[in-house]
């Protein structure tokens, strides 16, 4: 295997005994991943393809096995069979691609059982023991399930499948409950099991290489560092938008709704990384310390900064794209955003009065994630006149785009090449494939292999998850126990014109 995980360091006191994959120990330990909800759409999409990518780069142990578990009654061969279509070398597409994916589809077994029984997962744990050959054995367990199974998943896990001389890990998927009490309770409940160091909650956006490299672009180059804060900084833009509806998971969605979806979580953690100040070190628990005091400085949300949308029917082209409530899952008269826009503010030294706009929607007319970063006005412009009254056209822009078509450009202005003085505005690009045309990981490769390393830092912390959840769940309240009528946005229109408005109202244009 590469040194690649070995690279990654070792942090905690429980990774000094459990985690070494140098030569010796790597033949004597054994690392088993359980997905549990392995039949559902995350693991045959993200998870299965994410780890035989991990394989096919040689960054999984020696000796690693992989089981699926779920209730759904299917033999080694039948989960074989499933994930089989979904893997791709999409990295190397060259070598003996095929004799790999047989390889890993060996080393993947299938374990049915419910998931609140002991004894099921006392059975695994007989499977995963027989396999382990009495070497030392740690044990990555990937909830891949609805979150109102969680608990009893984590209880019959810890209490029947632990490893008894190895770590045992536990990744959780979003969400983390639906407000701060309910995600304080759902703490509570893991850590009568768990202890905070074996509880990893995915938020995928954080393994995503633009939100990684965010660190990176501000902290390794002078030319930004200095730049990052209300002197310099207008206004911050976090945008994701999806060109598709809810459909196949209005169930789900309905119960949450985009605010809690996207914004709580994958906006809040990107400007988390995007405003805190620099840290002590690259260390995991000293980035989220930083994170968490942004999270904690921010103001709370007002109704007044919120606007939300939902989607409808709307017919182009000759096809009709169904709105939201047009779902069976979804009742008639609901009320869940699928767009939301809003401006939060930091109150601290660094970001005091600047606004953070977050956008996030669904069914919009196009897909992408961007973090915008518009610059103040040159003062006393000595080209001021070359932008006619349009002074705003003439600040310069940061744009990081995490998908699709990855990419970093600053908008400047630039001269137009000939004999007059004619100023255009233009791009200093940094487009990812053209500079790298290797293709990125998926964000679920760089977190499983962090999981898998003991590298806590891209998962979110539980005070960070209180702070998150502090915020927004005032606004939240508010929202439902008003009924606050979403405006309505054609399927595959820009969204709720009120989300200018709101901009306006900060003297921002989205970018
Ligand atoms: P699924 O709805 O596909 O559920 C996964 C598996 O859990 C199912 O195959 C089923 O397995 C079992 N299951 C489903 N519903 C129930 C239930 N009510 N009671 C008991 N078991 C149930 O979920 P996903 O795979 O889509 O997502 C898994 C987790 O990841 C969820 O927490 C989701 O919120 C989160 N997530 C999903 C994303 C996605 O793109 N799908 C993106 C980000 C997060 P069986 O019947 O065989 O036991
Ligand atoms: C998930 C949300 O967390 O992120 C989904 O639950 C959303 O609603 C998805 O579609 C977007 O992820 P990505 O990586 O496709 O941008």
């Amino acid at each position: 295997m590469d040194g690649r995980l070995l690279a990654k360091g070792i942090n905690s006191k429980e990774e000094e005994v459990s985690f070494d994959f140098s030569d010796s120990e790597e033949v004597q330990s054994t690392l088993s991943i359980t997905v549990v909800g392995a039949s559902g759409d995350l693991a045959k999409k993200k998870i299965f393809p994410a780890l035989f990518a991990l394989y096919y780069e040689d960054c999984l142990p020696e000796n690693f096995m992989i089981f699926g578990y779920a209730r759904s009654k299917l033999t080694d061969e039948e989960l074989r069979n499933m994930i089989s279509g979904t893997l791709t070398c999409r990295i190397d597409k060259r070598e003996n691609c095929e004799d790999k994916m047989e390889q890993f589809l060996k080393r993947c077994f299938y374990h049915s059982g419910q998931y609140n029984s002991e004894e099921n997962f006392a059975e695994l744990d007989r499977k995963l023991k027989e396999k382990e050959g009495g070497k030392l054995s740690n044990r990555l367990f990937y909830l891949s399930i609805p979150p109102n199974i969680f608990v009893d998943v984590v209880r019959c896990a810890s209490l029947k499948a632990s490893s008894s001389n190895g770590w045992t890990r536990v990744i959780v998927e979003k969400p983390f409950g639906r407000d701060s009490e309910s995600s304080a309770e759902l703490t509570r409940s893991l850590k009568q099991y768990l202890t905070e160091d074996q509880i990893f909650r995915i938020d995928h956006y954080l393994g995503k290489e633009l939100v990684e490299n965010l660190s990176v672009l501000r902290f390794s180059n002078l030319v930004f560092e200095p730049l990052w804060s209300r002197n310099y900084i207008r206004n911050v833009q976090l945008i994701f938008s999806e060109d598709f509806g809810t459909e196949g998971r209005g169930g789900y969605f309905d119960h949450y709704g985009i605010i809690r979806d996207i914004m709580q979580n994958h906006l809040l953690q990107i400007l988390a990384l995007f405003a805190m100040e620099t840290p002590v070190s690259l260390d995991a628990e000293d980035i989220r310390n930083e994170k968490v005091k942004v999270l904690r400085s921010m103001r709370p949300l007002q109704l007044e900064d919120v606007i939300v949308g939902q989607y409808k029917g709307h017919s182009k082209g000759g096809k009709t794209y169904q709105g939201y409530t047009d779902d069976a899952t979804v009742p008639n008269n609901s009320l869940t955003p699928t767009f939301a826009a809003a401006a939060l503010f930091i109150n601290n030294a660094r970001w005091d009065g600047v606004p953070f706009l977050m956008k996030a929607g669904k069914a919009l007319h196009t897909k992408r994630a961007e973090i915008r970063v518009q610059f103040r006005h040159v003062p006393g412009n000595l080209f001021k006149r070359n932008f006619g009254t349009d002074l705003d056209k003439a600040t310069n822009e940061l744009v990081l785009r995490v998908q699709p078509d990855e990419a970093i450009y600053l908008k400047i202005n630039n001269k137009v090449p000939g004999l007059g003085m004619r100023l255009d505005r233009s791009d200093l690009n940094l487009l990812y494939r053209a500079r790298y045309p290797r293709e990125i990981p998926d964000a679920y490769e760089r977190l499983l292999l962090d999981a898998i390393a003991g590298e806590r830092r891209l998962f979110i912390r539980s005070d960070e998850l209180d702070a998150a959840w502090s915020l927004f769940t005032p606004l939240l309240k508010e929202l439902e126990d008003k009924k606050i009528a979403p405006e309505l946005y054609p399927y595959g229109s820009r969204g709720p014109v009120g989300a200018h408005y709101l901009a306006a109202k900060y003297n921002v244009r989205w970018g």
